[in-house]
This record gives structure tokens, sequence and C-alpha cells, in this order.
């Protein structure tokens, strides 16, 4: 009898254990009302960002690129472009072929050292002009001068195309002196002070931007693009009579909304967790990015590991015990999440994805931690969703259409690793904007290529006369 007690005691222990797991894994859980909800907010986040009146106050900036039109397939020419803010800072070499859509590109990584991400904002971009000298110098350039479209993945308040005022630094980033500053004429003093080449920069453009351009070139019903990577953004071309900052009244422009700053204004504050708030307070822009926060690379590893450790914590996980490398911040990247989450990974080969990451685990913390990373990147992947469909949904209401064709050209280690994120966001996309047939075209290599076309449609723009 006393063997059947302690069996009893045993087994209600782990049940009580259970419970309070699945009500941590239950704060993560989003109804449809909560999606709808999310979809009207951001909606109306939407239209706050293009009225001039209200634009200053908006959380999401709704901001004007000064691209017009999409690439007709008789651009040509050979182009540098610059990435800057993604998972990678590249250099590349375009060159477009007119009519046969076709792009060869050459490009080289380099690395943005910490002391150099968070120094000067003259470091910065000497250190991004010491690259581009390396780049010329490996591709035989030397002196060449040519036309460069500069891919910058931050908020930038724009006049023109090759004008970009930095609103602030998102992500990683934190250099001084660049906020405020218009980042094409801190790459032309940085080149002045180098005094070795000269280049045209005729573009600076935002990833989200360049990614919808890339995939508008091969598919013209593409007008809108999606980041869903280190960052979460998304760009769209609106009618010109709606985006009050400027002026004209025909035609439409392509805007950046910076949706990352969605929820800045408190508006999610009823499905924001503790383990959100702690993601947000320790970062380097607390109360800023909120939405991003709930919804990309940069901050899904780091929302599983609040709630381990608070698991932890509360004796549910890795015997009760806080590790230092739990402690550690960024240990779990968009790579180990997507591979934690892989549906062909057997437990065993989960715990040896934490073993790696220096956590040691027992069969039952390997479960746990799944569910965990199941659950954030599936609320990451629907509301994600949510704020697309309050997009399509606009875009199909203004052109008074029973039903909208559109594609999304999409781009971000999240959307293309991750096992899941892609069906979850394109299922809660179908479920909030039935009237929406939507296409996901994934852009290869967005960024750059982008940057590229958008400097070509510029350039001949510039000197029709050349034609
Ligand atoms: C951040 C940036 C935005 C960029 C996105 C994806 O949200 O502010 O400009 O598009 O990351 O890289």
């Amino acid at each position: 009898a006393k063997g059947a007690a302690m069996v009893t005691a045993v087994a209600s222990r782990v049940q009580a254990q259970r419970k309070r797991i699945d009500e941590v894994l239950a704060l993560f859980r989003l109804t449809h009302e909560h999606l709808v909800d999310m979809q009207e907010k951001m909606r109306v986040e939407l239209e706050y960002g293009l009225k001039r009146k209200t634009h200053p106050m908006a959380t999401v900036k709704m901001l004007p690129t000064y691209v017009y039109g999409m690439p007709d397939g008789t651009e040509k020419g050979k182009f540098l472009a610059l990435d800057l803010g993604g998972t990678n800072f590249r250099v590349l070499l375009v060159k477009i072929r007119r009519g046969r859509k076709s792009v060869r590109m050459y490009n080289k990584i380099f690395a943005i050292p910490l002391e150099i991400m968070q120094g000067t904002g003259e470091e910065l971009f000497d250190h991004i002009v010491q690259c581009i000298a390396d780049f010329l110098d490996y591709m035989g350039l030397k002196g060449a001068q040519l036309p460069l479209g500069f891919t910058f993945s931050f908020p930038c308040r724009q006049t023109s195309i090759d004008k970009g005022i930095l609103i602030e630094w998102t992500k990683g980033f934190k250099a001084t002196d660049c906020e405020g500053e218009d980042v094409v004429d801190m790459l032309r003093e940085a080149i002045k002070r180098r005094n070795e080449f000269d280049l045209d920069i005729v573009a600076v453009v935002n990833d989200t931007v360049g990614t919808m351009m890339t995939c508008a070139y091969e598919d013209p019903n593409c007008e809108i693009g999606l980041i869903a990577g280190t960052g979460s953004n998304v760009c769209y071309m609106e009618e010109m009579r709606n985006i009050e900052l400027v002026d004209e009244d025909e035609g439409r422009m392509c805007i950046n909304t910076e949706w990352g700053g969605f929820g800045d204004n408190g508006c999610m504050d009823d499905i924001r967790t503790q383990y959100d708030k702690e993601v947000d307070e320790g970062s380097l822009n607390p109360g800023k990015q909120r939405y991003e926060k709930m919804t990309s690379g940069m901050y899904l590893g780091e929302i599983v590991r609040q709630i381990l450790i608070d698991l932890t914590k509360q004796g549910l996980l890795f015997r009760g015990q806080v590790s230092e490398r739990l402690r550690t911040r960024g240990i779990f990247e968009t790579k180990f999440l997507s591979q934690i989450e892989s549906d062909r990974l057997a437990l065993l080969q989960v715990r040896g994805i934490l073993q790696q990451l220096g956590l040691d685990s027992t069969c039952e913390d390997s479960i746990v931690v799944k569910e965990v990373c199941g659950a954030v990147s599936r609320r990451a992947a629907q509301l994600c969703g949510s704020g697309l469909a309050a997009i399509v949904e606009k875009r199909r209401q203004d052109q008074g259409l029973e039903q909208l064709r559109i594609t999304v050209g999409v781009d971000g280690t999240l959307y293309k690793l991750h096992p899941h994120f892609s069906r979850i966001l394109q299922e809660t996309v179908k479920e909030l904007a039935p009237q929406c047939d939507v296409t996901f075209m994934l852009s290869e290599d967005g960024s750059g290529k982008g940057a590229a076309l958008i400097t070509a449609v510029a350039k001949r723009l510039q000197q029709p006369w050349r034609e």
C-alpha cells in the first residue's frame, strides 16, 4: 500500500508540473478573435502612418520610398550593390542583361565586428568603404566608376531615391552619430576620406523594397515585399492619393511600412507576455519594435530562453539548475530553433542540439523545449500573418475588388529555414483575408539584386536621352 501511495504521489507531482508547463504555453496561444483584432489594429496603424496629421505619432511609420514603378525588362548594365542590415554584410556586382531578364551576380560577405556595429558612425562607414575597396580589388575593378545601389535595412526618411535619413537604428545596430543623418552622405564622405575611388550612389533601398522588386521582375503581380528574418518588415505599392506626405496624386509609390514598430503604443499589451517584456527590456532599444520582437529571428530565440529560464526556476526543467549557458544572450539562433522544430528529428537529436548549446537535458526536458519553441514560432507566424492580412485587405478594398490576386515577394532566414513558419503564416492570411488570393514567391537574393534593379530604373529615368 505504501508503494502504491508513492506511485500516486509521483504521478500527481508529474501532473501538477505538466499543468504548470501547459499554463505557460497557453499564454502563447492566439484565438481567431485575437488574430482578427490584431489585423484590425494593424489596419488602423497603417492609416495613421499615411495621414499627415497622425504620421508624426504613428508607430507604423509608412515611409515613402520614391520607388514608383517596377522594372520592365529594359534595364541593363553593371551595378554595385551594398547590403547592410540582414544576417550578413555583402558587397555585390550585379550584371543585368536587357530583355532576357538574366541577372548575374558576384558577391562577397564581410563580417561587421560588434565593436564596429556599436562604435561611431564614421568607423562603421569607413569599414564599409574598406570592404568595397577589397571587393573591387578582388573583382579586378579598381578605378571602375559604377553606379551603386545601397540596401540599407533600417527605417529611413526619404525625400528622393538617393537620400535616406536614418530615423533610428533597429536590430543589433547602435553606431553613434548616424541617427538623423543622411546615410548616403555618410557613405559619400567615407569614400572621399579614403580618396581612392569614386562611386555614383544612385539609390538607397530598404530590403523589403529590394525583395519586392526582384520578384516583380519575374511576376508583375508582385506588389508586396516581406522580410521575415533577423528583423520583420513589409513594403507594398500604395495609391499616391493615399500618401499624404507626398504631394502628387497620380500613380503609385512603394511604401516601407516599418511595421516592426507596431504595438509600441501599447495596442498589443493584451497578448504580450512577461517573457516578451523581458526580451524587450534586455534589448538595445527597449520599448521599440515590439511587433518585431515577437515575430523575427533576432528575438524568437530570446523569448524561448526567457521561458526556459522561468520553467527552470520553477523546477520544471533542467533539474532546476539555471546554467551559465542558459543565462547567455543569443544562444538560440534561428538556425537552432529551426533544427529543434524539424519533424524529422528524433528527440535524441533534439537533446544533441541542446547539448551543442551547452544545455544538459533529459528526454523529458527536450520534449518541453521543443514545445516551447513551437509555441513561440507559431505565435510569430500567426502575428505576421495577421499583419499581412491587413495589408492585402487594404489593397483589395482600395481597388474596390471583390477578389484580389496578388503576389508577395518574401525573403529572410526565418521564412526560409524554419520548418513551419511559412505554412502557418500562409494559413493565417487565408483565414483572415479569404477574398484575397495571395501567392508567395521566394526571392533569391532579393536585397542585392533588387538594389541593382532599382538603381537601373533610377539611372534610366535620370538620363532618358541616353536610351
Ligand atoms: C527592421 C528594419 C527594417 C527592415 C527589417 C528587416 O525592422 O527596421 O527596415 O526592413 O528589419 O530587415
